[in-house]
């Protein structure tokens, strides 16, 4: 199958390019840092580059992350995390490709006591969050949306090399208690997004990592898996955290039910492979 991939110099892109290469799959890589450059935001450049490469799927995994960025700048967010998704729907509509749009967590507020659940309707309290729900809307109704949440992987910046960086300095760590959702790791969700894609599967997905904790937690996790000791891990609140613009789901985890009875199976609990990942960002 051909396969393009938004956002290939990402931590999620890069994951989907190796697993689609890694099935056999020819992938096209846009994103600005490729070595044949690509801006998502000029609409002649993507369809030219789509049209001519005629994909099956296009896996669209670019997107502004900056979560106090997009508050700050909620138009630059809306351009990153909509029009740019018009565009790729679009290309990808007129290429007879089947479309993955990757979400987030932030679309719900998280108030509820529950797992959120894929019908449960959206009210996003960030302009990240407004503009990833916007996404989900104008990729279309054919196309396969996938929510997720605190991506972690070998390429930095994200919440375990944080939490890393944070431990080569003297002194303890500060890591919030009152926000919880499931860490993932991009190897574990790059296959699950080729599969719903490969078979054209419509509608919203949850797909994150088991093992729902607090950045204290984890913290204290990725403590162990490096030798450290989790005693310096010191229990803060968001409210600790006054120079975070965008206001964070209390309770961000996702109900993967939908993924796990679908018969392709769910992804692991992030512990399985976070002594792997720990090893792999201090060797760097
Ligand atoms: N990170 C998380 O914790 C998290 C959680 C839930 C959902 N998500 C979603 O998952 C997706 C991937 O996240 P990630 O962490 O892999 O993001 P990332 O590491 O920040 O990568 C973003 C990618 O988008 C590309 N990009 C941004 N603007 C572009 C433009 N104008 N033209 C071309 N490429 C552009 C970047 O490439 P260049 O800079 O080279 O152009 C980069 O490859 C995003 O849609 C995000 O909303 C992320």
């Amino acid at each position: 199958m051909r396969i393009a991939v938004t956002g290939s110099t990402g931590q999620l892109g890069r994951a989907v390019t190796a697993a689609a290469r890694a099935d056999g799959h020819e992938v096209l890589g846009l994103a600005r840092t490729e070595a044949e450059p690509c801006d998502l935001t000029d609409r002649s450049t993507v369809d030219t580059r789509l049209r001519a490469w005629a994909p099956d799927l296009v896996v669209h995994a670019a997107g502004w992350t900056d979560v106090d960025g997009c508050e700050r700048d909620p138009g630059t967010a809306q351009v990153l995390n909509v029009a740019v998704t018009v565009l790729v729907a679009d290309a990808a509509r007129r290429a007879g490709a089947h479309l993955v749009y990757v979400s987030t967590n932030h679309v719900f507020d998280g108030e509820a006591d529950r797992p959120a659940q894929e019908t449960d309707p959206t009210s996003a309290r960030s302009a990240y969050g407004r503009s990833k729900r916007d996404g989900e809307l104008v990729a279309g109704d054919l196309a396969t949306v996938v929510r997720t949440a605190w991506l972690v992987s070998r390429q930095r910046p994200n919440l375990v090399a944080a939490i890393l960086d944070a431990a080569s300095r003297p002194g303890p760590l500060r890591f919030v208690t009152d926000e919880i959702a499931q860490p993932t790791l991009v190897d574990d969700l790059a296959p699950v997004l080729l599969r719903l894609g490969t078979e054209r599967r419509s509608g919203t997905w949850h797909a994150v990592n088991e093992g729902p904790s607090s950045a204290h937690e984890l913290a204290r996790e990725v403590l162990v898996a490096a030798g450290d000791d989790p005693r310096r891990v010191q229990p803060i609140t968001a409210a600790d955290l006054p120079e975070r613009v965008a206001p964070r789901p209390r309770n961000g985890v996702l109900d993967t039910r939908h993924l796990r009875e679908d018969g392709g199976g769910g992804l692991p609990h992030h512990r399985d492979q976070l002594r792997a990942l720990v090893e792999d960002l201090r060797s760097r």
